[in-house]
């Protein structure tokens, strides 16, 4: 009986592992999407490097930790949560004013090109929490976004990269 058990948890995990990657894989392709391509990131990364580094990171935390997450919601959340298209510097904005205003950039942004649920929304809203403190984390896959987003955005500017494939 346990070990039907642990058959069918790991039958569970690896099918969430497959939604999880072929999400992912499938928005990258998206050629919106690829446009991400074209922005430098946190000095040595693109802007699409960066946010597959935090989708991956995160799914990696979901297992980890052994949270139940939508991982197709997660990928997707993750995928957009820095869904601009602007080079701060050379546009002249601010840091704070861009700190605290591209999640709602982003999610605009996001909300022509796709349809994002609840969790997808409040991913892409609350990534740097807690600026502002108003949009909060309201799920898991958020928190784990907000976290991995922190996480990454250290390593990259820092290390040039985070080693994002080694990490399983
Ligand atoms: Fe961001
Ligand atoms: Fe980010």
């Amino acid at each position: 009986m346990r070990a039907e058990i642990t058959e069918l948890k790991t039958a569970r995990s690896l099918e969430r592992g497959k939604q999880f990657w072929e999400t992912l894989t499938s928005m990258e392709n998206n050629p919106r999407v690829k446009r991400l391509r074209d922005f430098t990131h946190h000095r040595f990364t693109s802007r699409l490097g960066h946010s597959h580094n935090v989708a991956v990171y995160s799914y990696y935390l979901a297992r980890k930790w052994n949270w139940k997450v939508n991982v197709e919601s997660l990928a997707v959340g993750a995928i957009l949560h820095d869904y601009y298209h602007y080079n701060r510097k050379e546009d002249g904005i601010g840091g704070y004013t861009h700190i605290s205003q591209h999640p709602k950039t982003a999610l605009n942004n996001a909300q022509q090109d796709f349809n994002l649920n609840e969790k997808e929304k409040n991913i892409i809203l609350s990534h740097m929490w807690p600026v502002p403190r108003s949009a909060r984390p309201r799920c898991r896959e958020a928190v784990l976004v907000c976290i991995a987003d922190k996480y990454c955005a250290y390593q990259e500017g820092v290390n040039g990269n985070v080693d994002i494939e080694k990490i399983f």
